[in-house]
């Protein structure tokens, strides 16, 4: 990411910083890496370390199924029946030491701010628009919106009034940042990115709210939900500067690479975290060599895991899925397209699928719950005769 301020800040960091009565706004450093990674310098009115209560909430790590036979999955998310604020409709579906992956029907605002203490989270926005509140700002979402919060950051999520917001999610456990390969040696996006600076939105404003009073933050960390009432409001900075906020890219601002023949999955690469890929298959022109087939080729993901979150249009490889559909293609095995997909890709000019991808570089678990969900005959749907 790139520097960014809002709100009021002193000249000089480290240095006094009063308010009109006098007395000192507390200054917090929140980065990463231990003082070598991005970071921002906030200015709150208390300290954010007053807390009067902490206690253990509740364990949430998912309970992953017994190993089965290798076989590629389907879940059909829209079949979940979890609903709630934007924490507790997670519906966990796959993970492993990396990153976990879920779909939220949100339905309601969240009442207690929360973060996430163990990583980055991305929260792509399928349906339903609102609010995300941040201790940065707030950032106003959208359907498509890629929303990246970085650890430690408190907030909530408060869609708009009778609008469901169905997220898929990423709980990564490392930072998520724009391909490292799109950067230049300055941070700057390069002309080949699929997307700049400009496409890229931070918090819009910075409420500041003074007020004293017990708040409930819920920390995710080591495993658990932790409860820490704070004696005063958590959105009580007035100022920030530096390189670690949240921040919204809509998926209709990736700019998608074609070519003659067909393009491999780089391509449409988004973000990437510790050991793992997002990108973004986007509305986009076929390829235009005379005899290209713009189907992609069976392929084998030698050691990576693939998972498809459909979005919108038909995918032009798959049939069977459904908008909210999430297939997992894992590693070991080979995927490809459905039966009658490759010839009836020859001759189109375009595509209007929009789908999210996420590839991990090791193996995911499938969490129990998710079994309820699933499709157990896609394994099989490339020996059905299908038209
Ligand atoms: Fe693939």
């Amino acid at each position: 990411m790139y520097y960014r301020q809002m709100g009021k800040i002193p000249h000089k960091r480290h240095t006094m910083f009063k308010k009109e009565d006098g007395s000192l706004f507390r200054e917090q450093v929140m980065g990463t890496r231990g003082f070598s990674g991005t970071q921002s310098i906030l200015y709150h009115h208390y300290m954010p370390t007053e807390v009067v209560k902490s206690e253990l909430a509740c364990h949430y790590l998912p309970q992953y199924e017994d190993q089965q036979s290798l076989k590629h999955r389907h879940f059909i998310t829209s079949k979940s029946v979890k609903k709630g604020n934007g924490l507790q409709a997670r519906e966990y579906i796959l993970g492993n030491q990396d990153l976990l992956i879920g779909t939220a029907s949100i339905t309601e605002p969240m009442k207690s701010y929360y973060r996430n203490g163990d990583g980055d989270e991305m929260l792509f926005v399928h349906y339903g628009t609102g609010r995300l509140e941040t201790m940065f700002g707030t950032i106003t979402y959208r359907p498509g919106d890629y929303l990246l919060i970085p650890i430690g950051t408190i907030y909530r999520i408060i869609p708009n009034e009778k609008d469901t917001t169905k997220i898929l999610f990423v709980e990564s456990f490392s930072q998520i940042t724009t391909p490292r390969r799109y950067r230049n040696e300055y941070g700057q996006l390069l002309e080949h990115s699929p997307f700049c600076e400009r496409d890229l939105r931070g918090p819009e404003i910075l409420e500041t709210f003074d007020e004293k009073g017990e708040f409930e933050v819920i920390t995710k960390s080591r495993g658990a939900l932790h409860s820490h009432i704070l004696g005063h409001h958590p959105f009580d900075v007035v100022g920030w500067d530096g390189y670690l906020y949240p921040w919204a890219f809509n998926v209709e601002d990736f700019e998608p690479i074609t070519g003659r023949i067909h393009q491999p999955p780089p391509v449409h690469q988004t973000f990437e975290g510790n050991n793992f890929v997002v990108c973004s298959f986007v509305p986009r022109l076929f390829d235009y060599h005379p005899e290209a087939i713009p189907a992609p080729y069976y392929h084998s993901n030698v050691n990576s895991d693939e998972l498809l979150y459909y979005v919108k249009g038909n995918f032009m490889s798959r049939k069977g899925v459904q908008l909210e559909s999430i297939t997992l293609h894992p590693s070991g095995i080979p995927h490809g397209p459905h039966p009658g997909k490759t010839e009836a890709s020859i001759g189109k000019k375009e595509t209007l699928e929009l789908a999210v991808m996420i590839d991990t570089f090791h193996p995911l678990k499938v969490v129990k719950n998710a079994m309820v969900m699933e499709d157990p005959a896609y394994m099989y749907s490339w020996t059905e005769k299908m038209e």
